[in-house]
């Protein structure tokens, strides 16, 4: 019978979509930061005033319902999956190489998530509120500049962030490794070297390193392209800083 052979009501059942869903969730998510970064950052500024003005109002604000939900609801059933993984009975895995891979793409997606509700919405909405009040025939509020350039240095570190991270989310069951074991001081290293980038880049989008004006450390926020190209070398020594680990 079908139900038998696949029982999707089955512990492993849930898992799987538990897993499902989290792929849903986590493109939408990142489909529509991709979207921000490469499709309305640079449509935007290419806008008057007017227009942009009230695309930010009836565009941008729905897409950002869309965005910040779905990042609650990738982190949710990541943290579902995470329940569902039979090793995690005992902590030992995080000291396994799979557990040592999502580890790190937790990290890094949770930093996404707090950038996302802490930096990037709320100074969207003064962003938004700002919009529609000129679009009412109100005064420009000064603070709307500044909210928005701490929001999109935000958003470029996240896709900056977004390729690493999903190195280890997918990595975890499909790296070519049989899961070797690590060795304490290995595994040490790899994780001072994992925290320092980091921390660095997260400072460095929050403008305690280099500001918020352009240029300097921020080069990497000026374009698009620079955001990307950062983006994939920072996923290539992820790598290659893990495999080392391993090896
Ligand atoms: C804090 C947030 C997140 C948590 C707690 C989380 C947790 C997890 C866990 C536990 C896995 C299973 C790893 C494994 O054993 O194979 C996983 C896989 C995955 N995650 Fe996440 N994740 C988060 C954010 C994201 C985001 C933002 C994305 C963006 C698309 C994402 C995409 C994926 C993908 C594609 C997989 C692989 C599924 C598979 O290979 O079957 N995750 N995640």
């Amino acid at each position: 019978m079908v139900g038998a052979a696949l029982d999707i009501f089955s512990k492993g059942g849930f898992a799987f979509l538990s897993r499902w869903s989290h792929v849903v969730f986590g493109i939408t998510w990142i489909g529509l930061l991709y979207y921000f970064n490469f499709v309305q950052v640079p449509a935007f500024a290419e806008m008057e005033g007017a227009a942009r003005n009230n695309a930010i109002d009836k565009l941008a604000s729905r897409a950002l319902w869309w965005f910040r939900w779905a990042a609650v609801a990738t982190v949710l059933s990541g943290l579902l999956i995470l329940g569902f993984q039979e090793q995690l009975n005992k902590m030992e895995y995080f000291k396994s190489a799979p557990g040592m891979a999502i580890a790190v793409g937790i990290l890094l997606a949770l930093t996404m998530f707090v950038n996302v509700w802490g930096i990037i919405w709320r100074n969207q909405k003064v962003v938004i509120a700002n919009a529609r009040n000129v679009q009412a025939g109100g005064e420009a509020d000064p603070a709307a500049a500044d909210a928005g350039r701490r929001a999109l240095l935000a958003s470029r570190q996240n896709t900056i962030f977004s390729l690493p991270m999903l190195v280890f989310m997918i990595g975890t069951s499909h790296f070519p490794y049989d899961a070797p074991n690590v060795s304490g001081g290995h595994r040490a290293t790899y994780w001072l070297i994992m925290l320092v980038v980091w921390i660095l880049f997260e400072l460095n989008a929050l403008g305690v390193i280099g500001g918020l004006k352009p240029g300097g450390t921020n080069i990497i926020y000026d374009t698009h392209k620079n955001t990307l190209i950062t983006g994939f070398v920072y996923a290539a020594f992820v790598i290659v800083v893990y495999a080392v680990a391993l090896a």
